[in-house]
């Protein structure tokens, strides 16, 4: 016969005042280095505690149920928060950037995050070891290759051997069998190298067994308050034939989610001479839209929210360039010396943001002359304001650059689980 109540010596008053020596293994020490605060060992014991301790309270249930998700190239995760939000179990993020994969790790629930470099594919059995061992049967791999190599924005390169990491996914896909690959990029890709490029990509899918869809959408149609477009190559695992529902637009141009109803209940920083990285500041109004609210809806401060300083001479000439418009707008005598076409852009309070990059200088906040902070991007690209981001500030601009918004992520998402409920 069992009893209740705790073992002796296992309760409150047992651990109460005392000090305790625990033995830390070498692979925990190296976790503690990598995702937890602090100056000294113990301050980032506290802090993984604290953490736990967080967690428990949020109450997340670990889902045993739901379909498995595993982010390749993860960086902050926010296509894979997009599936989190969907309902998604996601397990794993691999990237090479430790301070991506701390973001990673410290808002993803229970999933892991492991560095590991995708140019070398004997890399990706560790990602089979790692679900072997938790028993996990992948659902659905999801990857946003980098896209240097591909983009319109950088050097276009037909060699460049970036190209080359999405294969990766491929090798991934090969071992694992997902029923699912989403593989997302930038939209100059599918007509690159006359549609050879996305032609490879299809067809290295398809020769595992995939039948592939593709299709560009555009972030603002899903309520992401920010011009962008991305393709997404969705493949499914099946002989039969099937073609992906892509998630139909819900808003058009006339409901488009705007600037200042994204980040107008946010801190001004008029004045403010405070740079240090970690302040966390109190919301300088209540939410003045339904985007804030949803925005605001688990969080009760400001993380991520420090100025840039800038020129004088850059604060006189932004503070002339009206809304919308960029330093072409000036007059003549004062446009001379800009390097880019967007320099000087300052962003239209009515309309949604120009695309999010990963820490130029060139766009300007619609009222506030200075570059929009990285809380207020992470709003313009949808992640909530309890995704907190790491590493220093250069880094977490580049983390929420290189994001698919999470909103967007929720809407494909959608449909891939329609899809594996309707298997
Ligand atoms: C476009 S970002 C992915 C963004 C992500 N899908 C999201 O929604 O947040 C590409 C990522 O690939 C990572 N990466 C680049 N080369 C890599 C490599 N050789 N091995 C692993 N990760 C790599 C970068 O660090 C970067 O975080």
């Amino acid at each position: 016969m069992s009893r209740g109540g705790k073992r002796p010596g296992t309760g409150r008053k047992s651990i109460e005042g005392k000090e305790y020596r625990i033995k830390i293994e070498d692979s925990q020490i190296e976790q503690l280095e990598l995702f937890f605060e602090g100056n000294t060992v113990s301050e980032k014991i506290r802090t993984c505690l604290d953490y736990g301790i967080k967690k428990i309270h949020e109450k997340q249930p670990i889902m045993k149920d739901s379909y498995t998700v595993l982010d390749l190239f993860s960086g902050a995760g926010g296509l894979s928060k997009g599936f989190m939000d969907a309902g998604f179990n996601v397990v794993l993020g691999v990237d090479f950037d430790d301070a991506a994969l701390k973001t990673f790790k410290a808002n993803h629930g229970h999933a892991e995050a492991m560095k590991l470099d995708l140019f070398n594919h004997s890399n990706v059995n560790k990602l089979k070891e790692f679900l072997d061992i938790k028993d996990i049967k992948l659902d659905v791999l999801v990857g946003g290759p980098p896209c240097q190599g591909f983009s319109l924005a950088g050097k276009r390169e037909e060699l460049d051997e970036r190209n080359l990491l999405y294969s990766a996914m491929v090798k991934t896909a090969e071992l694992l069998k997902p029923k699912v690959v989403v593989l997302e990029n930038v939209p100059g890709l599918l007509t690159l190298y006359k549609g050879k490029a996305k032609q490879q990509i299809i067809n290295d899918f398809k020769s595992l067994g995939y039948k592939m869809d593709v299709q560009v959408l555009y972030a603002p149609n899903y309520g992401v308050p920010q011009i962008r477009k991305r393709a997404f190559f969705v493949g499914i695992l099946t002989e039969g034939e099937y073609n992906f529902n892509f998630p139909i637009p819900y808003l058009d141009e006339n409901n488009y989610i705007n600037c200042e109803q994204a980040v107008s209940d946010l801190p001004s920083l008029a004045g403010c001479e405070d740079y240090s990285l970690n302040v966390v500041r109190d919301y300088s109004s209540k939410p003045k839209s339904d985007y804030q609210q949803m925005m605001r809806s688990n969080s009760i401060e400001v993380y991520n929210h420090i100025p840039t300083r800038h020129e004088e001479k850059t604060i006189k000439l932004i503070s002339m360039v009206p809304e919308g418009k960029n330093y072409k707008a000036l007059p003549p005598e004062f446009q001379t010396g800009f390097k880019y076409n967007e320099s000087l852009t300052r962003y239209h309070s009515k309309k949604p943001s120009r695309t999010i990059d990963t820490g130029h200088r060139t766009h300007f906040h619609y009222k506030w002359p200075r570059i929009p902070t990285v809380r207020e991007n992470a709003r313009f690209q949808s992640f909530p304001d309890d995704f907190i981001f790491y590493g220093n500030k250069q880094q977490q601009y580049k983390q929420v650059g290189n994001a698919v918004p999470p909103l967007l992520g929720k809407a494909l998402a959608k449909q891939v689980k329609e899809l594996l409920e309707n298997e």
